[in-house]
């Protein structure tokens, strides 16, 4: 335990050295390593980006000279200086008017998301609001996502993993679950991915 912890804790110290804002990038290199669910050169749609470091990683490493994103959170983003491709929308990504802007915007190669509800303590509360917002998302995803395009949504374990699973299964050709070894061992996060989006947004 005590070395799982400093473990997490050499996450931060690198990610502080990296210049990112958070341990979380190194999540998504996990992801991107194993599953390569973001696409050189494509336009990503990032929602629960704040304080950024999942947007900063693509924007370094997965834009190449055309791709570009959009990274929405209700809160703002702390990169600076902000990339000139990272377009960034404060608010909740499901309300009506962000909404509107992120379709504009779209559509997408990939939808990553790391978003996780405020938590409560309350387990049962927690897995429920996961499982809400990743619905959401996998929703969203259906609407602004080309086709072959792929989806990372973050959940709660216990918050509906196998019934999100099997929603994600009817609009992507593989479905895989990863707990990444930056997640801390004492959270109960997964991430689903799902890569290549049906033509139809199901069968
Ligand atoms: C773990 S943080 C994301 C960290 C980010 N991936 C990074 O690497 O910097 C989760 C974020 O989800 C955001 N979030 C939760 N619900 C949201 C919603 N409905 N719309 C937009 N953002 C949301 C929170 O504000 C929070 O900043």
């Amino acid at each position: 335990m005590a070395h799982k912890r400093s473990q997490s804790d050499s996450y931060t110290k690198r990610a502080q050295k990296e210049g990112y804002p958070a341990r979380s990038v190194y999540k998504l290199k996990e992801l991107q390593r194993r599953f390569a669910p973001v696409p050189r050169g494509g336009s990503i749609l990032d929602i629960g980006a704040a304080p950024g470091s999942w947007s900063l990683y693509v924007h370094r490493k997965l834009l190449g000279s055309g791709g570009r994103i959009t990274a929405v959170d209700l809160l703002p983003l702390k990169l600076s200086p902000l990339p000139n491709r990272i377009t960034p929308l404060q608010g909740d990504a499901f309300s009506p008017e962000i909404m509107q802007k992120i379709t504009e915007l779209g559509p997408y190669d990939a939808v990553i998301s790391d978003a996780a509800p405020a938590t409560t303590g309350n387990r049962t509360i927690d897995t429920a609001r996961s499982e809400e917002l990743g619905l959401e998302i996998i929703n969203l995803a259906r609407t602004v996502l080309v086709p072959g395009g792929n989806l990372v949504i973050k959940l709660f374990q216990g918050g509906g993993e196998a019934a999100l699973t099997e929603k994600m299964r009817r609009d992507f050709s593989r479905v895989k679950s990863c707990k990444p070894k930056a997640s801390r061992s004492e959270s109960f996060e997964i991430f689903l991915i799902g890569t290549g989006k049906h033509t139809e947004g199901g069968l």
